[in-house]
């Protein structure tokens, strides 16, 4: 039996910042940033969506295409957690009116955790083959004003679908993995913005991933001339295009610039303009890939590497399924990234320096334009939310 991705929905923040716009408040060539680290956009939430807003837009049209009735297991994934005891999922299971059969957790491992859920709920559809889980990655990358980190900033989720006979990706049973316990980029519970030893944590990266490869081609017997098409975790693009060059190199193969355009590409176009969604952001270049491709997929190896610092890395694979295209929500996602509004350096600070009350007072949160839920207020310590759909 497959099991794999029957449904994949993206969703970002309606407001960005241009990295020139960013280049020029820090005095810095705006090339640095566009080619140096290949970012040209980075997603910021307005003051009230958080990453249950994220994460319940994401998943919001799966529910209108009644696709959420047989799910049992909703799996947050997120590192910008909103709560030390409640699972940000339940507010998005109450959100999206999910039957109360089902099974709600939140899972954490910087932005690893996305694939823990995705591996996780394939072992409950292989348990139970005619329901579904719901993983959801929701994240907002935020990192200190002025610090190295700071343009690789953006938000997003990344709803998927996990089934039996899926209709996006059958997820193949092989998987290498690799824990190590290093500090490369950590939050304390105190802080609100990350703490990164940047350089190193690209060394971290390329090391974890090497060793899960390592492990991955043993169990598979495959080569990395069997795969049609790569996704990285991706903290900038540039990262991706590293990391895909230095495993080609331990593997002996040649990649001209027109190969790695090809096996790369697609899948870095969304996170050029959203920045990096943590959890999300190797599906996000997943759905980026599937939703921008010319070239019809099916029967195409993706050969899949997740990240998150700390750290574990894992390189596991799936076959697109034939059809594939008829189940995405390519228009919604493309209109979304069109229609965003472009805000000016100091319209940036200001929501930058916006904190979410912490005294316990009544507050009601002006309204941003977001998605079809917002973060309304907060009352007796309670986060309140907003549908603004029927
Ligand atoms: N034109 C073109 N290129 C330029 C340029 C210009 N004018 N100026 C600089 N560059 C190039 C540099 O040569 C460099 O290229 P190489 O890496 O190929 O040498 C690139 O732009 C970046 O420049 P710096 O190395 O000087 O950049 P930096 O030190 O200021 O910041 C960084 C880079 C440390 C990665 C920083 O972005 C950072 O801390 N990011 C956050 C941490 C991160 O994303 N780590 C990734 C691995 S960890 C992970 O993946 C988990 C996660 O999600 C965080």
């Amino acid at each position: 039996m497959n099991i794999g991705i029957d449904k994949i929905s993206f969703y970002t923040s309606h407001y960005y910042v241009d990295l020139k716009t960013l280049a020029e408040a820090r005095s810095v060539d705006a090339d640095k940033y566009y080619v140096g680290i290949g970012q040209e956009k980075m997603g910021i939430p307005a003051p009230d969506e958080d990453v249950v807003t994220l994460g319940g837009s994401a998943a919001y049209p799966l529910m209108k295409d009644g696709e959420l009735d047989d799910v049992e297991l909703l799996l947050f994934a997120t590192e910008s957690g909103i709560d030390q005891s409640k699972s940000a999922g339940i507010y998005v299971h109450g959100l999206l009116e999910m039957s109360s059969r089902c099974r709600s957790v939140e899972l954490k491992q910087a932005c690893y955790s996305g694939t823990a859920g995705i591996q996780m709920a394939i072992g409950f559809v292989a348990r139970n083959p005619t329901k579904k889980a719901l993983v959801i990655c929701s994240d907002i990358a935020r990192y200190e004003l002025g610090s190295p980190g700071e343009a690789t900033q953006g938000c997003g989720s990344v709803a998927i679908l996990i089934s039996a006979n899926p209709r996006i990706m059958a997820i193949d049973p092989e998987s290498g993995y690799y824990t190590e316990d290093v500090m490369d980029f950590w939050r304390p519970n105190y802080r609100s913005e990350a703490l990164v030893d940047g350089k190193y944590s690209t060394m971290v990266y390329i090391h974890a991933l090497l060793e899960s490869w390592k492990q991955y081609a043993e169990l598979s017997g495959r080569a990395l001339t069997d795969f049609d098409r790569f996704c990285y975790h991706i903290p900038f693009t540039k990262m991706a295009e590293k990391a895909h060059k230095k495993l080609c190199r331990k593997c002996k193969v040649e990649t001209s610039a027109e190969q790695m355009q090809l096996l790369l590409d697609e899948s870095l176009r969304y996170s050029r303009k959203t920045g990096n969604c943590y959890s999300g952001s190797m599906y996000v270049g997943l759905t980026s890939l599937l939703d921008t491709a010319d070239e019809d997929l099916a029967n195409k190896r993706v050969g899949l590497y997740s990240y998150g610092s700390g750290c574990v890395g894992e390189f596991f694979s799936g076959v697109v399924q034939p059809g594939y295209r008829e189940h995405l929500y390519t228009d919604q996602h493309r209109n979304m990234l069109e229609n965003r509004s472009e805000l000016t350096y100091q319209q940036y600070e200001d929501i930058y320096n916006y904190g979410v009350p912490t005294d316990g007072g009544e507050y009601v949160f002006p309204q941003y334009k977001t998605g079809p839920f917002r973060f309304s207020g907060i009352s007796q310590h309670k986060r309140e939310y907003e549908s603004l759909v029927d």
